[in-house]
């Protein structure tokens, strides 16, 4: 397995009280876009997060209208996580539609053309090999599936990085580490590299909440 740069990842625990107390409007972005993008609506469809965190997504995503029948996959590098979305979940009786397995974002353990959705937030910038998760998203999509990234980026406005760090001292959380994310058109040249050019977009917002970071979408034909 690849080794990863897990220097600025919080103990589990902290980082569920953190994401689901104070990340809210963060969240409610790539909901409202998994939402637009679901094309199975009533149907049951899959969807896998890529370093899911605790799963605080896929809660959410579970509740939201066409989604309440998907089988809904995290995986996470850090087994810490792992183990307290699993007890969560079994907890909530959450478990029939929601998983959280250890695994590794540069090699999915899934067949190509597995899921209908695959998401990730803020994840790609502490992997080493960002081109080769792109391709592995992009693998394990159906076709027609779509896959949707969003992360924070280094060229955001610093008026809204402002905003954000006020959000993480809230959580007693230092201020974040911009210098370690993508700017937009280096996400462009990691698709490029990854032979994506013709199936995706990077696109940012020039203010607001959402010009904290940018959407990656990718689509499988
Ligand atoms: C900042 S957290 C984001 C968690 C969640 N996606 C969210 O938005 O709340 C980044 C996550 O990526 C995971 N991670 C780091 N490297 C990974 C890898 N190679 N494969 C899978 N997950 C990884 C970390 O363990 C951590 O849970």
């Amino acid at each position: 397995m690849k080794d990863i740069n897990l220097k600025n990842i919080m103990p589990a625990t902290e980082y569920e009280a953190y994401t689901s107390k104070y990340l809210k409007p963060w969240d409610a972005m790539i909901l409202k876009r998994c939402a637009e993008e679901n094309n199975q609506k009533s149907a049951q469809g899959t969807l896998l997060d890529v370093g899911t965190g605790t799963g605080v997504l896929l809660e959410e995503l579970h509740k939201i209208q066409g989604f309440e029948n998907y089988r809904l996959i995290g995986i996470d590098y850090y087994q810490d996580n792992v183990i307290e979305a699993t007890a969560k979940f079994k907890e909530r009786s959450l478990d029939n539609y929601i998983t959280v397995v250890q695994g590794d974002a540069h090699a999915l353990d899934f067949s190509d053309d597995t899921f209908d959705m695959v998401i990730s937030r803020a994840t790609i910038h502490h992997l080493v090999d960002p081109v080769k998760a792109l391709q592995e998203k992009y693998r394990v999509l159906k076709p027609n599936g779509v896959c949707l990234i969003h992360d924070m980026r280094r060229d955001v406005p610093i008026e809204i990085l402002e905003k954000f760090n006020a959000l993480r001292a809230k959580a007693n959380y230092p201020p974040t580490k911009v210098h370690e994310k993508y700017t937009v058109s280096e996400m462009r040249a990691f698709l490029d590299q990854a032979g994506l050019s013709d199936c995706s977009y990077v696109y940012a917002e020039d203010n607001g909440m959402a010009a904290l970071g940018y959407e990656v979408k990718i689509w499988k034909n």
